[in-house]
C-alpha cells in the first residue's frame, strides 16, 4: 500500500523556519519521502518546459567522501544521508528534448500540433538570440535553481533540513562523477535532519531596498 506523504507544516512556516544547515544526524531520509520531495522539485516551471535539470543522487558514504574532496571539506556533505549534484544540461534546447517535451505534453493533452510546431520553430531561433540570458550556462542556471529551491522549501515542510553550497570546484565535480562536458554543476545541495542549533539568522534586507516600484531604483510602496 503507498505510504500517503503529508507535509508537518505549512508554507509560510516551511519558508520561515528553512534555514542553511551546516551540520546533519546521520539519519536516513525515508525512500518515500525523499522520493515525493524529489517529484514536488521538480514541478518547478522552465522556460518552454525545457527541464534542463539533471540530479545526482549521492547516498554513498564512499561518495559522500569524493565529493567532500571537491567541496573544500564541508563537514555537510560528508554528514548529510543525501547530496544532490544538481546540474543544468545546455543540450535542453536539442531538437531531441524538444521533441521529449512535445511527446509529455501531446501524452497530457496539453500540447496540440500547432504549438508544437510553434515549439520546433521557435525555441532553436530563441536559443540563437538569447534575448533574455548571456550564455546558454546561465540559461541552465537559472532554471536549475529554480528547482532547487523548490526542493529546499518542499523538504522543509515534511521537516528535512537542507543545504545549498557553491563552494565546491566544478571541474573536480564533473571528473569525479563523469558529468558531461555540456552539463553545468549549478550548485550542491545536503538534505537530511540538522543537528540544530542553525547559525543565528542573518535577517533580510527591507522590501524598500529590493523592492522598486514601475521602474528601476524608484520606491516601491504598498
Ligand atoms: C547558491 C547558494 C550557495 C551557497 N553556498 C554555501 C556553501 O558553499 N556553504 C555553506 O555553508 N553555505 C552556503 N550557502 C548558504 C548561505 O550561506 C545561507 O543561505 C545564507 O547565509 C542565509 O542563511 P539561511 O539560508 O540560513 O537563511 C549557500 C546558499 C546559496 C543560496
Amino acid at each position: 500500500m503507498p505510504v500517503e506523504i503529508r507535509p508537518s507544516m505549512g508554507l509560510q512556516d516551511a519558508i520561515k523556519q528553512r534555514r542553511a544547515a551546516r551540520a546533519f544526524h546521520s539519519n536516513a531520509i525515508p525512500d518515500a519521502l525523499l522520493e515525493e520531495i524529489l517529484t514536488l522539485g521538480v514541478r518547478a516551471p522552465s522556460g518552454f518546459n525545457l527541464q534542463p535539470w539533471r540530479f545526482i543522487v549521492v547516498r554513498e558514504q564512499e561518495n559522500k567522501d569524493k565529493l567532500k574532496a571537491c567541496a573544500f571539506d564541508q563537514q555537510q556533505v560528508g554528514q548529510a544521508p543525501v547530496i544532490l549534484i544538481c546540474c543544468g544540461d545546455r543540450k535542453a534546447a536539442s531538437q531531441e528534448n524538444i521533441e521529449a517535451v512535445i511527446e509529455l505534453g501531446t501524452d497530457l493533452e496539453a500540447i496540440n500540433d500547432k504549438y508544437a510546431d510553434y515549439m520546433r520553430n521557435s525555441i532553436p531561433s530563441f536559443f540563437e538570440n538569447m534575448p533574455s540570458f548571456g550564455s546558454q550556462e546561465a540559461w541552465t542556471n537559472r532554471h536549475t535553481m529554480i528547482a532547487v529551491a523548490h526542493i529546499m522549501i518542499a523538504a522543509k515542510s515534511f521537516g528535512v533540513d537542507s543545504c545549498p553550497m557553491e563552494g565546491f570546484v566544478a571541474t573536480q565535480v564533473k571528473a569525479a562523477f563523469n558529468i558531461p562536458e555540456d552539463v553545468d554543476v549549478c550548485c550542491l545541495l545536503a538534505l537530511g535532519f540538522a543537528k540544530e542549533p542553525f547559525k543565528e539568522y542573518g535577517g533580510r534586507f527591507a522590501l524598500d531596498k529590493v523592492y522598486f516600484g514601475e521602474s528601476y531604483g524608484d520606491k516601491f510602496i504598498i
